[in-house]
């Protein structure tokens, strides 16, 4: 079997078995070409749904062990509802692989967008310091890193387990001099201030997570529930953020879906909300000087 022929396989598979896609992908195709060339080593560049410009992947054969490790791994896909980014341990944002397990959210935050674009217009200047704050894999901290080259970066968990890997992804990408994975339950463990404080923590109620298609049980519960609606961490980031941000200082918070209920609850909050060419929501700025006038 060649590539193409695997690929249209497991896409026409993967449409039949009714799978949810929310974790880098938003159909079969997509999610068979992210399954199959991650095994076989092949660029996304190459990805094409049509054979005439497929670029040679009609005439690639797949070798046995690789064909049934691409089998083993769809039938994961398809019986268990593990997203394809737990199964090839690789997730991509910003356009760059991280390391991911079980440990870890599956990184997608449309901030990503944010850092492609060096946090333009929201940045006066270069941040000297920058706190990723409910890191998880590390990504949007590393990620901003890597646009800033001279900055250092707090990247900030309650999970141990989550900076295991955090710290995995800063060894991957090379920022170990001036990156560092911090233990610490919101701010507890934090000092100093920040020019740059970028935030997806957990926003989801308890009950909503009940909800949530299989695919989002394979993600560590801790990094979505959060009490009060959703509310109460990004609540007390907000109250909190101000003794942690720098004079000029700028907090970046994503709230998903939950922006509603933060924007009812207080219609006076000062921030911006950001869109987005590739889709998401939920994502505001606010500068320290507008949340110490806040009412929270
Ligand atoms: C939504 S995940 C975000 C992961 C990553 N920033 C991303 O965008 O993929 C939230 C993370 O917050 C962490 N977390 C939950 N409660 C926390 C707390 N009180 N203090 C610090 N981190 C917390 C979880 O362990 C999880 O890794």
């Amino acid at each position: 079997m060649n590539v193409l022929q695997c690929v249209e396989q497991l896409a026409s598979r993967f449409e039949q078995a009714d799978l949810f896609y929310g974790h880098g992908t938003d159909n079969p195709w997509d999610e068979a070409v992210y399954l199959v060339f991650t095994v076989l080593g092949v660029a996304f560049e190459q990805a094409s749904q049509d054979s005439s410009t497929a670029n040679g992947l009609e005439t690639r054969e797949i070798g046995e062990s690789e064909l049934t490790t691409i089998q083993t791994l769809a039938e994961q896909r398809i019986q268990e509802r593990v997203p394809i980014a737990y199964l090839v341990h690789q997730a991509w944002f910003a356009g760059l692989p991280f390391y991911v397990d079980e440990r870890v959210l599956v990184p997608r935050s449309p901030i990503a967008e944010l850092v492609l674009h060096q946090y333009e217009p929201l940045l006066s200047t270069p941040p000297k310091r920058v706190l990723d704050l409910c890191t998880g894999s590390g990504c949007i901290g590393i990620a901003t890193a890597l646009v800033f080259p001279s900055a250092q970066v707090d990247l900030a968990d309650i999970s141990s387990d989550a900076l295991i890997v955090a710290q995995r992804n800063i060894e991957q990408h090379g920022v170990e001099g001036r990156v560092r994975a911090v233990q610490s339950d919101l701010f507890s463990g934090l000092q100093g201030s920040y020019d740059l404080i970028v935030s997806n923590p957990p926003y989801v109620s308890a009950e909503e997570v009940a909800e949530l298609p299989a695919e989002y049980r394979h993600e560590p519960e801790l990094g979505l529930v959060s009490d009060d609606d959703g509310l109460a961490i990004p609540l007390q980031i907000l109250r909190e953020a101000p003794a942690f941000l720098s004079e000029e200082g700028m907090l970046i918070l994503e709230l998903g879906y939950s922006w509603e209920l933060l924007a009812q609850r207080y219609p006076d909050l000062p921030v911006l909300w950001l869109d987005f060419e590739s889709g998401g929501e939920g994502v505001f700025a606010i500068s320290r000087e507008a949340l110490i006038r806040a009412e929270l």
